[in-house]
């Protein structure tokens, strides 16, 4: 069995408002993209990585890499839309049965949480972590609260999102054809279009994306 890693990293971070793209910003002394790679060589199983960087920083990448004996397959540069970013993975793969798709910016990605994906997406084809909303969710309009919905049907999902790689590339493809927008808002999103089920199972709270300069906060908290 074939199993590859993608790993997002050509973000540039916007919303950290960081002096260097957001996978290089450091937490416990190591860039954030480190982390998943650690955690993806401990994993054990994958035949291929791939690592998606922003133009005009691969120099920093490579020797972030060599810095802490890490490597990767292909290193590959993104677009300026992560869906372009993951298109641009997908092409460096030649084959693979199934691929993680992850960002760089969950640098908390267990092993027992790529194993559970890996089971499932066995059977299933598609598979991504999501955790159950737990507060009342509103809809806000100028500062104020205009509606409340029904939080019990409601996910926030994670990363790795993990497909089938012929059924990804397909629905990648479909729906560059279609000419639909550009607004992906996760990748299993790209499946939903083209019709087909992503199971979902139970994500980790500790796997959550740095966003703002407060998650950073949050994580830091976290190590130490
Ligand atoms: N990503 C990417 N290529 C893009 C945009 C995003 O590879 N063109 C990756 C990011 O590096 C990140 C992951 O997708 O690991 C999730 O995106 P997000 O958290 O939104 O990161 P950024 O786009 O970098 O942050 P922002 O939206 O605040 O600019
Ligand atoms: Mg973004």
């Amino acid at each position: 069995m074939q199993i590859a890693f993608v790993l997002l990293a050509a973000g540039s971070g916007e919303r950290l408002d960081a002096e260097v793209p957001k996978s290089l910003v450091k937490l416990d002394n190591l860039p954030l993209f480190i982390h998943s790679l650690i955690r993806c060589k401990e994993a054990g199983f994958f035949n291929q990585s791939i690592l998606v960087v922003p133009e005009g920083f691969k120099e920093d990448f490579k020797s972030a890499l060599f810095e802490h004996g890490l490597d990767v397959d292909s290193l590959v540069l993104g677009g300026s839309k992560r869906v372009e970013s993951m298109s641009n993975a997908l092409d460096a793969i030649k084959y693979a049965d199934y691929v993680f798709i992850h960002d760089a910016a969950r640098p908390f990605i267990s092993v027992r949480l790529m194993e559970a994906l890996l089971k499932e997406v066995q059977k299933h084809s598609a598979v991504m972590p999501a955790l159950a909303v737990s507060s009342a969710l509103k809809i806000s309009k100028d500062g104020f609260a205009v509606r409340t919905l029904d939080r019990r049907n409601m996910y926030t999902v994670q990363t790795p999102q993990v497909f089938d790689f012929q059924l990804i590339k397909l629905a990648l493809l479909e729906f560059k054809n279609r000419n639909i927008g550009d607004e992906v808002f996760d990748d299993s999103f790209l499946l939903e279009l083209s019709g087909n089920k992503v199971r979902m199972i139970e994500g980790d709270l500790f796997n959550f994306k740095i966003t703002y300069p407060q998650d950073l906060e949050f994580a830091k908290r976290i190590l130490e």
